[in-house]
């Protein structure tokens, strides 16, 4: 498979090359500064594996500074105690700045990330805009309940914000994830501390920048990019932060809980996953083609809800597989800027590494590539869109999650039997369910363990809707009413009549 070349670093839009050549400071307490430790770490280009920016690394001493600005701010109630309206027309302000900045956004996330700038465009920036305006709309729609009870009271309920709360976000949707840990946070009356990924700090940055323009109160958002075993866990055990909310690997979200015991903060989580996509044969059998490879190959594979499982009713089993093949085959790879681009590269050497070692072992253990399977290039860490078969339930390329652009397809016979094969996993973050039969959708999507079913589509989010895993995908639910719940306390007061 032919690789398209990357830009040389002085053919960047102009924005790129001026933000990039800025120092890249923490921010904390409404202002960008440098690590304690005065270190910085290195963030890596994808497409070429070089050096794209140096940016300060926060460690525990910067961690304590933003626990502790954001202490302040929650406690002056500089931010809970603005009228609902007013935190409300912030939120929408930051909104409004994100989408004026939409082409300076998509850029950076595709150069940091990788993802084809057209993406990121269509995506990522418009996503996070939309989940911004969202949340805003919440902020004064918080309510409590009066609630009859026993005796001569008055009883009813308030919903207060958790107060301060740490948000360690993932690398593969940078901005969208930031968006999705701040708007409920801020609409609840939250304080902030975000550690961005290591690989992808860059559009945080930004986002904080635009955030001090628009006018936060200093400390409500402190963002501090750095490594998740120092910073990262730093927040998770930090005794003075009320909750912490967290979207990355289960390895780690199980690090989260146990470092969260020590004060009992409140723990929300958004892990792994290792999603069924099931097509009946009587499904619209090009349309479920074409939705299972977008399933799988969309950000290039790394997405928590990639349909990396595929359950194919054996009459169909060739025609779909070898469709998605042909899609694979015909995918453009190469750099996110490029406008010929339909799969860029994954985001780290590590997570090259991870994902080819898992083909490799897939291939080890008997399974079989119809299409792809190889590395692309010999700089930055382009893979080939894969489509594996012959893969059996207990081989690990089933039962890990590989987040890259790696299906695995198995015919199935009995449409009574394939329940039990699709939720045969740990996970159970989504799923996805192709047919015409209305009935059996229904009873389909009922039966699968996971927090969303897609029926004849994949992939398809919406601020309004809970979005979470069953299982080992996760604690709580990000976006929707659910999300608020997740940054409110409530207290119950009885009132003596
Ligand atoms: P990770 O779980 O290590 O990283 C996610 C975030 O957690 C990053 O901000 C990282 O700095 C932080 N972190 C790491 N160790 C920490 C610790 N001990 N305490 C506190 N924070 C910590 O994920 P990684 O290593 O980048 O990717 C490994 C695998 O995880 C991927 O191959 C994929 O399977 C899965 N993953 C799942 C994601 C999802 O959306 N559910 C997102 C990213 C990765
Ligand atoms: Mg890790």
């Amino acid at each position: 498979m032919a690789l398209l070349a990357p830009p040389i670093p002085s053919q960047l839009p102009e924005f790129a090359q001026h933000y990039l050549s800025r120092t890249k400071q923490l921010y904390i307490d409404g202002k960008f500064v440098d690590a304690q430790s005065g270190k910085t770490f290195p963030v890596f280009n994808p497409a070429t594996g070089e050096i794209l920016a140096e940016v300060a690394e926060g460690d525990v001493a910067d961690i304590n500074l933003a626990v502790a600005a954001a202490r302040r701010a929650f406690e002056s109630k500089a931010w809970s105690g603005l009228p609902p309206s007013q935190r409300a027309r912030l939120i929408d302000k930051l909104a409004d700045k994100l989408e004026e900045r939409l082409e300076d956004f998509a850029l950076l996330e595709s150069l940091d990330n990788g993802k084809p700038l057209a993406v990121a465009r269509v995506a990522d920036v418009p996503m996070s805009v939309d989940n911004l305006r969202y949340m805003a709309g919440w902020a004064t729609k918080i309510l409590g309940d009066s609630i009859p009870i026993a005796g001569d009271f008055h009883a009813y309920t308030r919903r207060e914000p958790i107060g301060v709360v740490g948000q360690i976000i993932p690398w593969n949707f940078p901005l969208l994830m930031a968006a999705w840990k701040l708007g409920p946070a801020l609409a609840a009356g939250c304080t902030i501390v975000l550690k961005p990924a290591e690989q992808t700090p860059l559009s945080a940055l930004l986002l904080a920048e635009i955030a001090a323009e628009v006018g936060f109160p200093p400390g409500v958002l402190n963002v501090v990019p750095g490594y998740g075993e120092t910073a990262g866990a730093a927040l998770a055990e930090h005794p003075d932060v009320d909750k912490v909310a967290f979207t990355g690997s289960t390895e780690v979200g199980k690090i989260i809980v146990r470092a969260a015991a020590g004060n009992l903060k409140k723990v929300t989580l958004e892990l792994g996953g290792k999603s069924p996509n099931i097509i009946f044969a009587d499904a619209d059998v090009a349309q479920a083609t074409q939705g299972a490879a977008f399933g799988i190959f969309f950000n290039m594979g790394q997405c928590c809800t990639a349909g990396s499982r595929l359950f194919v009713e054996r009459s169909v089993f060739d025609e779909v597989t070898h469709g998605i093949a042909a899609a694979a085959k015909a995918m453009n790879v190469g750099h996110g800027l490029d406008a010929r681009t339909d799969i860029g590269p994954l985001v780290s050497d590590e997570q090259l590494a991870r994902v080819t070692g898992y083909i490799e072992s897939g291939i080890a253990e008997g399974a079989r590539t119809l299409s792809g399977g190889a590395r692309v290039g010999d700089r930055g860490y382009f893979v080939e869109p894969t489509v594996i078969v012959d893969a059996k339930p207990h081989m690990k390329i089933m039962r890990e999650e590989i987040f890259g652009p790696v299906v695995a397809a198995t015919p199935f016979d009995d449409p009574n039997e394939i329940l039990g094969a699709a939720n045969d996993t740990v996970y159970g973050l989504a799923a996805g369910v192709w047919t015409k039969d209305v009935s059996k959708a229904h009873k389909v999507a009922a039966a699968l363990r996971a927090g969303t079913v897609w029926v004849n589509c994949y992939n398809v989010f919406d601020p309004a809707l809970p979005f979470g895993g069953f299982k080992q995908s996760g604690w709580g639910r990000e976006m929707s009413h659910n999300a608020l719940e997740c940054y409110t306390e409530t207290k119950s007061v009885v009132v003596k009549l």
